[in-house]
């Protein structure tokens, strides 16, 4: 055949292979997911996610400080009440965790905070919604997850993250910030969440393992690709702002299909276990987490929620 396709010759050299690279990162892509524990005194390193800080309320802002200097434009916030209750009631309060560290933040940072909106690390059970009667209730759940979206915004959040997988959710938010002076606050939604073995870290941080059942009863089976495409639609139909797929690496067929499907602002959240796989020690850390978060955006996602944010920026500079 002539003429000869060789398609190394765009591999020769270091400034060609920069030239026609399809996909590359840049820290404008990352959310940086932060803890804080309300019971904490002081900063300490999580056990199931080495690497991963646990915050006081005194410690977040300078966490988020590093992040917003390494160009990473928003963080996604996790609180860690003292106390929990049947009915997750720390999570709505106004001197809630996640709404003074929240203020903290803004006080003092120009950047996009986001919130992690649900019930489990709250209630006493450890489920995402009210427990009654040997289940999950939705629509009474629903009512809680308007009150906890108007505390964290009167708090200046200026995304909330519902990822409690309850239906209905984006559209009872939507209109509870509407009604309360919130019209431009968005929503980022879990909407397409499945029920995975890959949270099993991050429970452990915050102490949010189901005491009895698993979350099968809302969260998705990872068997269904389907079933993901009428989450989103929903979602949308609902008013949500961005869409987010969860876990990521294990779901790239997901991404990619749903960025086929949808125009909306897609981000993909790479979960805890799979940081801890990376961290585990038969792999590089550095290149592997570059590699695999270059697949999330090949795949079709514009923002990337992963707790090597900072490392990748760092990585990339
Ligand atoms: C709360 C929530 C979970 C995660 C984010 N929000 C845990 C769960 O559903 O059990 C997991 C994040 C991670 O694993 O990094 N519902």
């Amino acid at each position: 055949m002539y003429p000869e396709v060789r398609l190394r010759r765009t591999r020769d050299k270091k400034k060609m292979r920069e030239m026609v690279r399809e996909t590359s990162l840049t820290p404008g892509d990352f959310v940086y997911p932060l803890f804080v524990d309300e019971k904490l005194k002081k900063p300490v390193e999580s056990c199931s996610m080495p690497g991963v800080v646990i915050h006081t309320i005194d410690s977040v802002p300078e966490a988020a400080g590093e992040a917003r200097d390494s160009g990473i434009p928003a963080i996604l916030l996790f609180g860690i009440p003292a106390k929990k209750d049947e009915c997750g009631s720390g999570s709505y309060s106004k001197e809630g965790i996640v709404q003074r560290a929240t203020r903290a933040i803004k006080d003092v940072l120009d950047m996009v905070v986001i919130t992690d909106l649900c019930l489990c690390n709250y209630t006493t059970h450890g489920h995402c919604g009210i427990f009654d009667g040997g289940k999950v209730l939705n629509d009474e759940t629903l009512e809680l997850y308007g009150k906890i979206a108007v505390s964290q915004a009167e708090a200046e959040a200026d995304i909330i993250a519902p990822s409690g997988m309850m239906d209905g959710m984006v559209k009872t938010i939507r209109e509870a910030l509407d009604e309360s002076r919130f019209k431009d606050v968005l929503i980022m939604s879990y909407s397409i969440k499945y029920c995975s073995s890959f949270y099993e870290p991050f429970r452990e941080v915050m102490g949010s393992d189901p005491s009895f059942m698993g979350r099968e009863s809302y969260q998705m089976d990872f068997g269904n690709r389907r079933e993901a495409i009428r989450e989103v639609a929903l979602d949308v139909e609902e008013g949500a702002d961005i869409i987010m797929i969860k876990p990521a690496l294990p779901y790239l067929d997901v991404i990619k299909e749903v960025r086929d499907r949808f125009d909306l602002p897609l981000a993909a959240y790479q979960v805890s276990g799979e940081y801890a796989m990376l961290k585990g020690g038969a792999l590089n850390y550095g290149k592997a987490l570059i590699e695999t978060l270059t697949s999330i955006k090949r795949a079709g996602s514009d923002i990337i929620v992963t707790y090597g944010a900072l490392d990748a920026s760092r990585a990339l500079e």
